[in-house]
């Protein structure tokens, strides 16, 4: 069983990052738009913010109280969709209720959309046509599953989750690179034999829900879940003691995606259309 190091490979892609940063003509600048006071949201946000500084992307962090009005951040964001000096915007989900995040998403330029939650760079990922970016998690666990030379191409891959952030992108992303893809959800039916023929399982769900008696021998297993225990540790979807033994390549939480999702997004940010 080979662990899928997402540290390590991280500081990997932020090295080619920072290199390709410092060859651009401009400096990128990364926009964050954080709306109210979630706590999880402001520690992704800070993060990106150091991440961005580490690989000389400039970044700013834009805090709106949690009862602005929907009209007041999309003016917000169409100001900064023709500002030249900011080349990425990227709105922290989630948003207060009272806030339409379709309409807050679909404001964003699609030459800006860092995240690739627009329609169109969405539409495009869809379809088959190269969007201006790729959706940072997915893109992190491709990036990760290339380096450690892990075949897609005619794999059956199970991935467990339909969110637009994750499921439904890492779908597309797969089902590009020629695997046989199922997507599960909270619907699905035996989930246990769906899983247990899977080559490769990418669960992003939020909930210990890939378990030993599932897996297949020498499958490859990709994380995306984090939350918390109750004596406070940090773990994932997978019951990682249970599950790895059986495994050929595991990703651990935390130190797998996470970082990894970080990388990609600042990949995305060095990336500047005009
Ligand atoms: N909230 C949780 N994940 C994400 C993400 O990838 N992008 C944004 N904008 N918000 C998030």
């Amino acid at each position: 069983m080979i662990i899928l190091d997402g540290k390590k490979t991280s500081e990997k892609i932020l090295s080619i990052v920072k290199s390709r940063v410092a060859e651009l003509d401009i400096t990128p600048h990364l926009v964050v738009i954080l709306v109210g006071d979630n706590e999880a949201s402001k520690i992704y946000v800070k993060n990106k913010k150091l991440a961005a500084e580490k690989v000389g992307i400039k970044s700013t962090i834009i805090e709106l109280p949690s009862d602005i009005k929907e009209q007041a951040l999309l003016d917000r964001i169409v100001k900064l969709n023709e500002d030249d000096n900011v080349t990425g915007i990227l709105v922290q989900l989630p948003l207060p209720e009272h806030i339409d995040k379709n309409k807050v998403i679909q404001t964003i330029s699609p030459k800006k959309d860092v995240d690739g939650f627009t329609p169109e760079n969405v539409g495009k990922l869809a379809i088959g046509i190269e969007p201006y970016f790729y959706p940072a998690t997915p893109q992190g666990i491709m990036m990760l599953l290339d380096e450690y030379g892990i075949e897609v191409e005619g794999k059956d891959a199970v991935v467990i989750g339909r969110s637009n952030i994750v499921g439904k992108p890492m779908a597309q992303m797969l089902l590009r690179r020629n695997a046989t893809v199922t997507t599960c959800h909270s619907y699905s039916q035996d989930l246990e034999d769906k899983i247990k023929t899977a080559d490769i399982v990418v669960s992003a769900v939020g909930k210990k829900i890939v378990r030993c008696k599932m897996i297949r021998n020498n499958s490859v297993v990709v994380d995306v879940g984090i939350f918390k225990l109750p004596n406070g540790k940090l773990t994932g979807d997978v019951d990682f003691d249970v599950v790895s033994p059986s495994c050929g390549f595991i990703s651990p939480v935390p130190g797998g995606v996470g970082p990894m999702t970080i990388a990609s997004l600042m990949f995305n940010a060095s990336k500047v259309y005009r």
